[in-house]
């Protein structure tokens, strides 16, 4: 079945603190969220994408996927949720409730072909998303007196890294992100507003080269994941 792919590419990129937000900084002389774009536009199945853009945007209608025939766009706004539940808004009013939808950051350009193929194929659950086994020893804090101590070593054994794409039927994604946000719930990603209603989400693992773009060096090292699978 065919499925959208909402790309959330409202934010300011303030940790990445250039003179622009990321999305469009220059990767491998083109601008990240065209590069993000061009390889959503290549998944096979794909029957179009949402890109959800801030209102003061001047950059997006210079991209070249920008006039693309399967590329729309609307307004996202302060939270990433905010962005993602714009988009749904408008494939609410455009296709059937039962679609796959798959909310991919704009910020990352490196997903593989076979990591998405992975997400939708049919052995996996119509709810799942890409994650990665934590490989750092995880430490839980407290602060005391304004500083910060170890409370206890989190065992590693069953936490995850959450990516993206996430996966869900437009109508369950549309409906569990909106109350979320009614009841004021913070919610960073498309599942955890899956979970508050207590849908199950399967966890497929995805590859450590799917990095989100976050500080100056992930540009490095962006370029050269994008440099040797391109090359
Ligand atoms: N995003 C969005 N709308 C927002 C905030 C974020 O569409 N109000 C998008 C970003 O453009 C990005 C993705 O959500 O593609 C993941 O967010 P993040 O990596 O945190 O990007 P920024 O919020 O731009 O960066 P920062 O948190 O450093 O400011
Ligand atoms: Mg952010």
């Amino acid at each position: 079945k065919d499925y959208w792919v909402i790309v959330p590419a409202a934010g300011i990129g303030r940790r990445m603190g250039a003179d622009r937000p990321k999305q469009y900084l220059p990767l491998l002389g083109r601008p990240l969220l065209s590069l993000t774009l061009r390889n959503i536009l290549g998944w096979s199945g794909l029957a179009g994408v949402v890109v959800s853009l801030s209102e003061q945007d001047t950059y997006f209608s210079h991209l070249k996927e920008a006039n693309h025939p399967l590329v729309h766009r609307v307004i996202g706004g302060a939270e990433r949720a905010d962005s993602v539940l714009s988009a749904l808004d408008f494939l609410a009013q455009r296709v059937s409730g039962d679609t796959p939808v798959l909310v991919h950051d704009a910020a990352r350009p490196c997903v593989s072909e076979r990591d998405i193929y992975a997400l939708l194929s049919d052995n996996v659950s119509s709810m799942a998303l890409l994650a990665r086994p934590a490989c750092d020893t995880i430490k839980q804090s407290h602060r005391v007196g304004g500083e910060t101590y170890v409370e206890k070593t989190v065992s590693r054994e069953n936490i995850w890294l959450a990516q993206t794409p996430q996966r869900a039927p437009l109508n369950t994604l549309h409906s569990c992100l909106g109350k979320a946000m009614e009841q004021g719930v913070a919610v960073t990603d498309e599942a955890s507003a899956l979970e508050l209603f207590g849908h199950s989400l399967q966890l497929v693992t995805g590859d450590s080269d799917n990095i989100k773009v976050t500080h100056p060096a992930d540009i490095v090292i962006a370029e050269t994941i994008l440099r040797l699978r391109y090359s």
